[in-house]
């Protein structure tokens, strides 16, 4: 069987025979398919990407229709049960498990890393007290940017690696100091010794009178939750990350870029919409009403359906069980209750089914952090600190890679044909009277 297949241009009647490639065909092959010899050739029209493979990628692996995510080919359960997030992160970055030799390294190198400078410090306190913190994460990253000029050569993999580090030590650091601003609170510097969730828990809250945030379950499972946010493949604050990234600016635009796209509330600001979606709904004998109106498309039910998984997101699945351990140190969060029956009738009701709509990564989170003490602002600032790893594991993924180049995608014009400016618009000398106030 040969890996090809064949169009006919019944504009024309010619046949084009393109090769296949990982079930793929390349659409620069299309471009031969022309009417008349000097055509620009045909494209493929694809808004919002649907059905389009950017690059090639050995980082995450999704089967949509099976509910699979693995992570440099381990599955996303067995990671999140037997690893630690650095250990993870490593893996997602070098492409292996770290051995107790370079997860030494590895932690002793993040830990280097964990400090801002004061400037930065004069940099968040301009924010105004209510500033939400994603906004102050965004803007932060990017100001990185300004302390780091070494960063621009992003064709060094020595400078690749340093700013890898520099950002996984960093991004909680300035997401626990926007938590503090937000609080009115000074900050608490990072205590390296603690290991990653534990040191960003020490940092929003240390000195709290609740001992039980400081409770070694919870701290576990933060670590899980940061496991399960680290990648997934080509979402949307990852493209954004590979076409900021593709202009060759620095990692630390290219991040703030990627962190935007995910405050978005189709994405990672999902979590923070599920935690007022609940709280909208109420109570049980309100769900009906809500479901109702979802269906009239009124609203939609946050933290479900998802581009690619047409199935139960695995994640999901995992984040269920990890608030049930949650709950045990610091009490039933009684959304988890009507999340769940949400769940149930969501599942069992056709619109749903028919639409394969299941909850996704962001539909447990937020109850989860809620009943650890944190505001729904912070929701999608958790989300951001894990998926920085997927973001430069794929930003450096793209730098190296020999097929990529500068992201410039091409349009339909659908736009007026040329026309004439009417007469009135004859632009000459400025007139008196506007030259009046120069006098
Ligand atoms: C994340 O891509 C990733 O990998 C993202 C992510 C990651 O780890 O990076 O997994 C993280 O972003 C998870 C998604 C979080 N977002 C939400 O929970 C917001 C609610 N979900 C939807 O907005 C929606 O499901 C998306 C954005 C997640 C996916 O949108 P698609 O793939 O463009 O699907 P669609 O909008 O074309 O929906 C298909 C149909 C439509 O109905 P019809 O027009 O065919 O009648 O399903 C309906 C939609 O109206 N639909 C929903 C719905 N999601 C889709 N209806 C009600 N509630 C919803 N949540």
């Amino acid at each position: 069987m040969e890996n090809t297949v064949t169009v006919t241009d019944n504009r024309t009647g010619e046949q084009y025979t393109f090769p296949v490639t990982h079930d793929t065909i390349r659409a620069m092959d299309l471009r031969k398919i022309k009417v008349a010899p000097d055509d620009f050739g045909m494209m493929s029209y694809d808004p919002a990407f649907m059905n389009t493979a950017s690059c090639e990628s050995k980082i995450t692996y999704i089967d949509g229709d099976k509910g699979i995510l693995r992570y440099r080919g381990y599955d996303i359960a067995d990671l999140a049960e037997h690893c630690t997030f650095p250990q993870v992160a490593y893996l997602v970055i070098h492409g292996e498990l770290p051995d107790p030799e370079q997860e030494t390294e590895w932690l002793a190198a993040l830990r280097i890393h964990m400090g801002i400078f004061e400037n930065i410090k004069k940099f968040m306190e301009g924010f105004r007290y209510d500033a939400h913190p994603m906004g102050m994460l965004v803007s932060t990253l990017a100001a990185l940017s300004t302390f780091y000029p070494d960063a621009k050569d992003v064709r060094n993999s020595e400078v690749q690696m340093h700013c890898i580090r520099r950002i996984i030590g960093k991004i909680p650091i300035i997401a626990a100091y926007g938590y503090r601003h937000s609080k009115g609170l000074d900050y608490i510097s990072p205590e390296p010794k603690l290991g990653y969730a534990e040191n960003f828990m020490h940092m929003l809250w240390d000195r709290s009178p609740l001992e039980h945030l400081k409770h070694p379950v919870l701290a576990r499972a933060l670590d899980v939750l940061f496991i399960l946010h680290i990648d997934h493949e080509q979402n949307c604050s990852t493209n954004a990350m590979r076409a900021v990234g593709s202009s060759e600016a620095d990692p630390f635009l290219s991040i703030a870029g990627a962190a935007a796209a995910l405050a978005g509330p189709l994405h990672g600001g999902a979590n923070e919409e599920v935690l007022k979606m609940l709280d909208k709904i109420g109570s049980q004998e309100n769900i009906p009403e809500f479901i109702r109106g979802v269906k009239e498309g009124k609203h939609k039910l946050m933290g479900f359906g998802h581009r690619v998984y047409k199935n139960y997101d695995p994640r999901a699945r995992i984040i269920k069980r990890t608030a049930e351990e949650v709950f045990e140190v610091t009490g039933r969060n009684k959304k988890i209750d009507l999340a769940m029956e949400l769940e149930r009738i969501a599942l069992t009701d056709d619109y749903f089914v028919s639409r394969k709509l299941y909850p996704n990564v962001d539909f447990y989170s937020g109850i989860i952090y809620e009943a650890m003490g944190l505001e729904p602002q912070m929701f999608t600032v958790l989300f951001a600190i894990p998926r920085a790893v997927g973001w430069l594991a794929q930003w450096q993924e793209l730098i190296n890679d020999p097929a990529q180049k500068i992201a410039r995608p091409r349009q339909i014009y659908t736009g007026y044909e040329q026309r004439k400016l009417p007469d009135s618009y004859t632009y000459g000398a400025p007139s008196e009277e506007s030259l009046a106030y120069t006098r």
